[in-house]
């Protein structure tokens, strides 16, 4: 792998996918991400797949923050070297404070998070891996920023948009059972306030089928 001259405290994160490390942009505090080879995969094959997942990321990172979504900004994009230079942003995994809000704030951020999802679907947006994990709360701000688009891609299938809602409702059964319910009524609500009533209906009856199907195949 490609040596940045990066020392060890600057790694923010080692995933299956990539690691991300602390860097810098002008002076500006950034994150590289940088997706890892994967050594059961051919390596021909693996060069073109991180290759792809790399500019299929940046884009749709560049796209939705186009769109008014907060997404951290690209700085630069080295499809050779599999990586993406982004803006840092100092906040934490939303996943790892759920449950510690206050409810109403909880609720405020959950509606955000649905409005936001609405916009990228309006704008053919799939986000493919929609989780607690890839939403990063900036508590200073009271922002939120989406994360991790690398298993997205820019579609209008309405499966894809259900796909994206029915991750986000699994995740939050899955990692936040407290507050599962109130959270998804607050990301509806805020769905809602980006897509038509008939196109809401048309994504949850989409979940449900989804579930369904889950209830008798394992995703
Ligand atoms: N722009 C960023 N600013 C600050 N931290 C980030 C940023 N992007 C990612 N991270 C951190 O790195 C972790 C992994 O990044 P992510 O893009 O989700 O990759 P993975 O595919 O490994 O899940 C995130 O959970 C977050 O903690
Ligand atoms: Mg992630």
């Amino acid at each position: 792998m490609v040596s940045y001259g990066s020392k060890d405290d600057n790694i923010i994160s080692i995933g299956a996918e990539a690691i991300l490390l602390l860097d810098e942009w002008f002076g500006l505090p950034a994150v590289r991400k940088i997706r890892v080879r994967k050594k059961y995969r051919e390596t021909t094959l693996d060069e073109l797949i991180r290759r792809k997942r790399t500019l299929i990321e940046a884009r749709l990172l560049i796209a939705a923050h186009e769109k008014g979504v907060p997404t951290p900004i690209v700085y630069d994009i080295d499809k050779d070297h599999y990586s993406i230079l982004m803006e840092y942003i100092p906040g934490t995994k939303l996943r790892d404070i759920v449950e510690s809000l206050p409810v109403k704030l909880m609720e405020k951020i959950f509606f955000e998070i649905g409005y936001h999802s609405g916009i990228l679907h309006e704008n053919e947006i799939c986000h493919g891996d929609l989780t607690t994990s890839n939403v990063l709360f900036v508590r200073e701000r009271e922002a939120i920023f989406f994360i991790d688009f690398g298993l997205g891609a820019f579609t209008n299938r309405l499966e894809d948009a259900g796909v994206d809602v029915h991750l986000f409702l699994r995740s939050l059964e899955s990692a936040h059972t407290s507050v599962t319910k109130q959270a998804f009524k607050a990301f509806i609500n805020g769905y809602r306030r980006a897509r038509s009533q008939k196109t809401v209906k048309m994504v949850l009856d989409k979940v449900e089928e989804i579930r369904s199907r889950g209830r008798y195949t394992s995703r």
